[in-house]
């Protein structure tokens, strides 16, 4: 009887050697649909191309901003077949973008900051990566970085602001003492008083009245300096305003000359004080030529001063009222709250300008809107205590940083567009409009086509 042989040799011929060049019905239409259905895409993407509709080939809807024209492809893609970037062209076609710094060494394009087809967002938003890939390790043309250079996050190298580092004080040359104003029990022109913040400081244009402020004065204004420009996005009521006597200390620091007179003297140089004194005295002399035979009552009694002869005419009467008046203004009144000089030869003194800052923080925005829920005093910590205007009374990093904390879900915003500006807006050029509306809502299929599928993946932030 034969054995059963199942040798080696037997066994490998039962194996159907060609198996994979056929084709059965499972591979074979994972095949036919893989191909098939890739040219189908084509074929329709191609169709879509040819018939304008451009939109087929994006990447994700463009921002709010820019929705409206979303599907103009054209409009940003300026380029040919298959497109390029978008070019910064097209964007400048639309606004300007000015220049951040002009020391700086390279110009990133439009579109890797303000990044397109991830939705409704903001454009301006933009990642703390668009800063610190040049803030993270500062390069300038000279070489020579006048800023912190290695800034990471506003809660990494983030330096202190420069106004609030030691040693820095405030320019201003009006005195005041913070201190006894704020105290419980201040005497106000009827009785004791509680000022509060607002009594000397608020954000500009409010319609409120100043409960300390006379209100025949308000019209006389000094010769203002022009306002200093704010910065671009930031709110008119976003900083505080100047102060200014006639609205904050007018009702408690009367500038009287002379017991004669219920009018106090224009707060205004000194040679318009000086003139007011000597018309106001001319005037009275005349209305009352009697007083002239009183001298004794009329001589100011002056410590140190030997008493002066009786005046002989009115024009000898107002010389000495004024001179008294003088004494009284300059050495006393104005100078409660001015430091006034007298150039040599002069008669009459100087007043420092004031210089009152408006924004402290030039390199930064801040709005005092934004966070009005909050008590002035929880920012400016030491008002309360401060004696002297040098005294500079801002908050330092660490009080922003409480709230404004980097890559937290439950914090303010810290990324750095909210505290800065990129582009110096003051270079900002008007642009010339060259769209008609039919133009700007166009799917714009003739000229440019926008690009591939790989190319998307470099638009992620
Ligand atoms: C408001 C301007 C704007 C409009 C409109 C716009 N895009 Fe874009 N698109 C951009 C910007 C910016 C980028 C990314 C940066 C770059 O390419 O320089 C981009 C990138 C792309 C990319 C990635 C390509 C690459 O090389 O990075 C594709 C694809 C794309 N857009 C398609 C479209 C299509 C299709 C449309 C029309 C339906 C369209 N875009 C409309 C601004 C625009
Ligand atoms: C066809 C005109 C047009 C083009 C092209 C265009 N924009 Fe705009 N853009 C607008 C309009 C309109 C607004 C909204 C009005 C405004 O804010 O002044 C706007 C707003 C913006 C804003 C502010 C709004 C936001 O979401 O933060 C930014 C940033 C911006 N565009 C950047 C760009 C960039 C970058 C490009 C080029 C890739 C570009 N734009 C191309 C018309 C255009
Ligand atoms: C390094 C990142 C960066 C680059 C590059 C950049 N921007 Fe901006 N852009 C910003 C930031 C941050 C803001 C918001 C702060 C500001 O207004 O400066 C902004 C604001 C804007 C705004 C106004 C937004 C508003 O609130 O009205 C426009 C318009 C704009 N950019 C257009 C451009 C154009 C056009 C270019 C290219 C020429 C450009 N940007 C390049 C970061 C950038
Ligand atoms: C291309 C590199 C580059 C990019 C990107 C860049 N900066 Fe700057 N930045 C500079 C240079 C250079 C200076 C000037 C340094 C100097 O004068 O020494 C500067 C200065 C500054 C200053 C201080 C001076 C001033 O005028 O206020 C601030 C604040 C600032 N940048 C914020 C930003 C913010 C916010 C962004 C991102 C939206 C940004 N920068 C992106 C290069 C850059
Ligand atoms: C009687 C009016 C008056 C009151 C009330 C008053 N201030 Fe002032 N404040 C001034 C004057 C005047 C200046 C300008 C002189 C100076 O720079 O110190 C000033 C300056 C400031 C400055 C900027 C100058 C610096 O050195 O930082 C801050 C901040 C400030 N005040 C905060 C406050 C806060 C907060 C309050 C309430 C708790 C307050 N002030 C109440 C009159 C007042
Ligand atoms: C109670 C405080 C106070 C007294 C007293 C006072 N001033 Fe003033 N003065 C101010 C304040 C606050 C300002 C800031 C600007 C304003 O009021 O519009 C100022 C501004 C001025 C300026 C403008 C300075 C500049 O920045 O160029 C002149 C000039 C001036 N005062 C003159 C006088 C004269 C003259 C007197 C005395 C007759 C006087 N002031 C008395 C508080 C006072
Ligand atoms: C509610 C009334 C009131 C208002 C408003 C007021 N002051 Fe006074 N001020 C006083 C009183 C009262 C004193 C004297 C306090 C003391 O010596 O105890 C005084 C004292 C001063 C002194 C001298 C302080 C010292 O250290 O001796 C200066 C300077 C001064 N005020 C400036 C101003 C300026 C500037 C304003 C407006 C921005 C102003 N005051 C608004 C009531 C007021
Ligand atoms: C979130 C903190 C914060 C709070 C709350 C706050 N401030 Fe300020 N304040 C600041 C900063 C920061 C500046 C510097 C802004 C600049 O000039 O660039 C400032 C500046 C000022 C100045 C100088 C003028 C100016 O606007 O730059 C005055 C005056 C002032 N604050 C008064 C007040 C008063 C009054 C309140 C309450 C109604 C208040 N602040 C609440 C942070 C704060
Ligand atoms: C919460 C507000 C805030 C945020 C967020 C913020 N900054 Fe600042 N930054 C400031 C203030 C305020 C100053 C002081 C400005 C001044 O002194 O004029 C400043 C100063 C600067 C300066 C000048 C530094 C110097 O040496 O004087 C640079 C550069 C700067 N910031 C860059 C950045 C960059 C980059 C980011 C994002 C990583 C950022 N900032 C985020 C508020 C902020
Ligand atoms: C109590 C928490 C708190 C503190 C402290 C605080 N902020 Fe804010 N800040 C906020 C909130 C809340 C907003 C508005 C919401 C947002 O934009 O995230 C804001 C908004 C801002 C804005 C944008 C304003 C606008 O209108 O666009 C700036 C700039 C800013 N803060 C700067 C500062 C600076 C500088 C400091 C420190 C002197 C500071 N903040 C301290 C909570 C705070």
């Amino acid at each position: 009887m034969p054995g059963r042989t199942r040798t080696t040799k037997k066994l490998a011929q039962r194996i159907q050697l060609d198996y994979f060049k056929r084709l059965y019905p499972l591979p074979r239409w994972r095949r036919i649909l893989s191909i098939g259905l890739v040219a189908l895409g084509l074929v329709w993407l191609g169709w879509e191309g040819l018939a304008g509709n451009q939109h087929v080939y994006t990447g994700g809807p463009v921002a709010h901003s820019h929705a409206v024209f979303g599907l103009n492809c054209a409009a940003c893609h300026v380029s040919h077949i298959f497109l390029k970037k978008a070019t910064d062209q097209a964007c400048l076609s639309c606004h300007d973008g000015p220049v951040h710094q002009a020391k700086q060494v390279f110009t990133p394009s439009c579109g890797s900051c303000h990044v397109e087809h991830v939705g409704a967002v903001r454009l301006a938003q933009t990642s703390d990566r668009a800063c610190t890939r040049c803030h993270a390790s500062l390069q300038t043309k000279d070489g020579h970085p006048s800023f912190a250079a290695n800034i990471t996050e506003f809660n990494g190298g983030h330096p202190e602001f420069a106004s609030v580092r030691p040693g820095r004080s405030d320019p201003g040359a009006i005195k005041l003492n913070h201190k006894i104003h704020l105290k419980a029990d201040l005497r106000g022109p009827h009785g004791p008083v509680q000022l509060q913040c607002a009594d000397c400081h608020r954000p500009p244009g409010g319609k409120e009245p100043w409960p300390f402020g006379q209100a025949e004065l308000s019209t006389v204004a000094l010769s203002e300096p022009p306002p200093q420009p704010l910065p671009a996005r930031v709110s008119a009521r976003a900083y505080m305003a100047t102060i200014h006597y006639s609205e904050s200390c007018s009702a408690c620091h009367p500038l009287y000359f002379d017991e004669r007179f219920r009018e106090p003297v224009p707060h205004k140089e000194p040679k318009v004080v000086y003139n007011f004194v000597v018309k106001k005295f001319t005037e009275y002399i005349a209305a009352h030529p009697e007083e002239l035979r009183k001298p004794s009552l009329a001589e100011a009694r002056i410590p140190g001063r030997p008493p002066r002869p009786a005046p002989r005419n009115a024009a000898e009467w107002v010389e000495q009222r004024v001179e008294d008046a003088e004494l009284l203004l300059w050495e006393k009144t104005c100078k409660e709250c001015h430091t006034l000089s007298f150039a040599a030869g002069a008669s009459l003194p100087d007043v420092a300008k004031s210089a009152i800052t408006v924004r402290w923080l030039p390199h930064a925005i801040f709005d005092h809107q934004a966070h009005q829920m909050l008590a002035c005093t929880a920012c400016h910590v030491q008002t309360a205590t401060s004696e002297k205007t040098s005294e500079v009374l801002l908050p330092g990093i660490a009080t922003c940083q409480q709230c404004h904390r980097s890559g937290r879900a439950e914090a303010a915003e810290a990324r750095c567009f909210e505290c800065h500006l990129y582009h110096d807006w003051t270079q900002e050029k008007p642009v010339k409009g060259k769209f008609t509306v039919p133009q700007l809502l166009s799917k714009a299929g003739r000229s440019p086509s926008p690009g591939s599928a790989a190319g998307r993946a470099s638009i992620q932030p």
